[in-house]
């Protein structure tokens, strides 16, 4: 009697403590294995895309791992591998014997989905995941130290990749992915009915002013931008048509005066780049180059205000200390607002957008 009493104890004393591990400890330990595996679930994925599995399993879903590996031309043994990897991640779902891919895999991972983000997941591949190796050591010394993985002299990513131009059309791609997606936002968001020219500053190929032309029938926009970036939006400008209302001066934005004649100064994904001094130092220039009832607008990706997240910002803001320029990071919403009202501006607005976004408008 006593024996069958301690066996339905032990028993149900094992049951407590399986629900217990399965229900609260398996998510965190999940979360765990995500954060110290980081770097194998990063290669698990970018090696899926450089085989370019998820638009094999698009156009053929359902294929069995030895159907895969005969399509991509490699043994099976690695591709069962990489299957679990990406089983595991929830990248693909396998039924039966057959592997498919999620809902979200087929809008970011596919080649022929307009929201790929093939470009991006290749930029992080190729240039920042062999950079972020040094993130120890950018902290304590406060510099860009990733940098000495790039060929050159120059203090910035941007003049290094200049030596590579097979890794710079990477980072151009990813660019153009990540901007061509969120400028589409800007246009659609933020008003810009009121403006007769607007200038934007580190504007790159001139997406962003096409995309705001397009939209805003009277309005002019000119790119500033450094000389061979210019070449490329003035190309841009030409193929849309657009000649009569919108060019590109080339400049530095720190050394040079902003073209003329603007009522709205525009950044874009520029302010994470630069340190905070230098921030200020623009919406200084900006203040005083605007006409009353003019603007200066921020729009990037924002972190909160209680400085734990969101992701996007934790993401983006080692690899502008690491990588790009060693000063910029993503800043918070009340940064942005107090660089705006200490360059005067009496009407500051924020205006909260859609994946981690947003805009700070400053009227003078
Ligand atoms: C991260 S990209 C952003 C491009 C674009 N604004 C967008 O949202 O897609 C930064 C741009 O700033 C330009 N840039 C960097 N330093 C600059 C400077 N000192 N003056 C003007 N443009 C600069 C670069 O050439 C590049 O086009």
């Amino acid at each position: 009697m006593i024996g069958a009493l301690k066996r339905t104890y032990n028993l149900a004393t094992l049951c407590y403590h399986r629900l217990f591990e399965n229900l609260l400890i398996k998510k965190h330990i999940d979360k765990f294995y995500l954060i110290a595996g980081g770097h194998i679930f990063f290669q698990t994925l970018s090696a899926a895309v450089e085989l370019d599995l998820f638009t094999l399993l698009d156009e053929h879903p359902g294929l069995t791992c030895g159907e895969i590996a005969s399509r991509l031309k490699v043994e099976e043994k690695p591709v069962r591998i990489l299957l679990l990897g990406c089983a595991s991640l929830g990248l693909v779902r396998k039924r039966s014997d057959g592997y498919f891919n999620g809902k979200m895999t087929t809008a970011l991972l596919t080649r022929k989905s307009p929201r790929n983000i093939l470009a991006v997941i290749r930029w992080q591949h190729h240039i920042n995941y062999k950079a972020m190796y040094s993130f120890y050591d950018a902290i304590r010394e406060n510099r860009n130290v990733g940098l000495k993985e790039f060929e050159g002299e120059e203090p910035f990513l941007y003049g290094r990749l200049t030596h590579n131009p097979e890794l710079e059309l990477i980072f151009q791609q990813a660019m153009q992915a990540i901007s061509v997606q969120a400028n589409a936002m800007l246009a659609r968001f933020v008003d810009f009915s009121g403006y007769k020219h607007l200038v934007d500053v580190g504007g790159g190929n001139a997406t962003n002013i096409i995309t705001l032309a397009k939209k805003y029938p009277k309005l002019r926009a000119t790119v500033f931008d450094s000389a061979s970036v210019c070449e490329i939006a003035r190309e841009n400008i030409k193929k849309a048509g657009l000649e009569d209302r919108l060019d590109a001066v080339p400049g530095n934005c720190f050394d040079d005066p902003f073209p003329e004649g603007a009522d709205c100064i525009i950044f874009c994904h520029f302010f994470t780049i630069w340190s905070e001094e230098n921030n200020q130092r623009l919406l200084d220039k900006c203040y005083e180059a605007l006409p009353k009832g003019g603007a200066a607008i921020v729009f990037n990706m924002m972190q909160s205000d209680q400085e734990d997240g969101p992701l996007s910002s934790a993401m983006g803001s080692p690899y502008f200390l690491t990588l790009a320029t060693g000063e910029g990071m993503l800043y918070t919403w009340h940064e942005y607002e107090a660089w705006m009202r200490a360059a005067n501006f009496p009407t500051v607005k924020k205006q909260t957008l859609i994946r981690d976004h947003g805009a700070i408008i400053g009227i003078k």
